[in-house]
């Protein structure tokens, strides 16, 4: 049989996303090549996905003794690499028990429906509520998107998903309204990554963490995007002082390789039981053997050490440009999620900074956000430095 090819030049594939005219085809490290062999520094890391740069060695090995052995087996029966990932995730945080399933939003479908079932299983009361917080991203799933404080991700969706209330960020006056809400659960980022790389202030999360053990509220943070070392300690709310009840995490658990999971305390956990959630490729033998590389070379390594000092340095150059072009307003972040706040066009900057072979993201339309690998070493610093510096030299001349 002969196979039908299209000879269309609209591309086939859904326009979902503004793609910018470039092919990745390889990375190693931090850096990436294009279709041309055009070389770039990537400090996006797929989106604080490819947290130990691109095709980490530790991991590969790990996926190719896997690729041997078996692929894909249905979660009705045992699988040891999702036994080991969940005994690394819940000793290395105040988690029991871990559910895994293949994406961010994934993992808070599985939050917000734990939390459900927690207040009407578990509490005995009617309540489902969820507060989320201005700004905030919590995914592209029905309900993770009516969970999301942003209008414009949630257009021509309607009916969103009941039980969403939406109070500002880093506003604690406004947790007075949660007297009247009584929700089941609160869900927050601990920085606002696609909201604008904003950290929350630590006294606003303390009061939260208050009122949730003085109510019974279920106390969620979503990690998955400062998760699995992106903030200089494997989950963001160690810096915080608090114990949620439930964290989501994704993006950097695989390396790369579709992963989701959440890890809940025991008291949230046992909400779910045989039946009541599911999914046919979450934990797989390849996605937890991801996962299970990962989170042990980032243990076992120094690498937190090394993304503490690296954060400080960057902190010392992006200030440095802050004195030097006007048009640079605020140097935000923790670790190295870090936020450029500017009065133009963030998105301009980032089409330039292509010209000089650099890849970094935006966080809204004023805020630039740059996200390196965790193994990036200063000599890499350097070269983003003097290529960033190049692409602010050729907007300021209007280039
Ligand atoms: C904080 C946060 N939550 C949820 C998601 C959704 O994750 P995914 O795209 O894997 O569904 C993202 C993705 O950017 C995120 O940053």
């Amino acid at each position: 049989m002969t196979i039908k090819t299209s000879v269309s030049p609209i591309s086939p594939v859904m326009a979902t996303y503004s793609r910018f005219p470039i092919t990745l085809v390889k990375g190693k490290g931090s850096y990436v090549w294009d279709d041309q062999g055009k070389k770039y520094l990537d400090f996006t890391s797929g989106i604080a996905t490819c947290n130990l740069g691109h095709v980490p060695d530790v991991v590969k090995e790990k996926l190719e003794e896997q690729l041997q052995n078996l692929w894909h087996c249905s979660n009705l029966y045992n699988i040891p690499n999702q036994q080991e990932l969940a005994a690394l995730l819940t000793a290395n945080s105040c988690g029991d028990k871990v559910f895994f399933c293949n994406s961010g939003a994934e993992a808070n479908e599985a939050a917000i429906k734990l939390a459900r079932r927690y207040a009407q299983k578990v509490k005995g009361t009617d309540s489902f509520g969820v507060i989320t917080f201005q700004q905030s991203f919590h995914g592209r799933t029905l309900a993770t998107l009516s969970a999301t404080g942003q209008e414009k991700i949630q257009q021509g969706f309607a009916p969103l998903v009941k039980g969403f209330s939406y109070l500002p960020f880093n506003d604690i006056e406004a947790l007075d309204q949660l007297k009247r809400l009584q929700p089941a659960a609160i869900l927050l980022e601990l920085v606002q990554g696609e909201g604008g790389v904003i950290p929350a202030n630590p006294e606003w999360v303390k009061k939260i963490a208050e009122i949730c053990e003085e109510k019974d509220i279920l106390l969620m943070v979503d990690e998955i995007q400062t998760g699995i070392g992106r903030t200089g300690t494997l989950f963001a709310y160690e810096q915080y002082g608090i114990q949620p009840d439930v964290i989501s995490v994704a993006k950097g658990l695989g390396s790369g390789f579709p992963i989701g999971a959440i890890i809940a305390k025991e008291k949230a956990a046992k909400a779910f039981e045989p039946g009541t959630h599911g999914s046919t490729f979450g934990g797989n033998p390849l996605a937890t053997a991801a996962g299970v590389a990962t989170v042990t070379h980032i243990l076992e390594s120094n690498l937190l050490n090394q993304v503490n000092e690296t954060s400080v340095y960057l902190d010392e150059q992006l200030n440095k440009f802050k004195e030097k072009y006007a048009f640079i307003k605020e140097i935000r972040g923790k670790g190295l999620l870090k936020g450029v706040v500017v009065e133009i066009n963030a998105l301009e900057i980032v089409q330039k900074a292509h010209e000089h072979q650099l890849l970094i993201l935006t966080a809204g339309p004023n805020v630039l956000r740059i996200l390196p690998p965790l193994t990036a070493s200063k000599e890499e610093m350097n070269e983003f430095t003097k290529a960033l510096e190049k692409t602010f030299q050729s907007i300021e001349k209007g280039e």
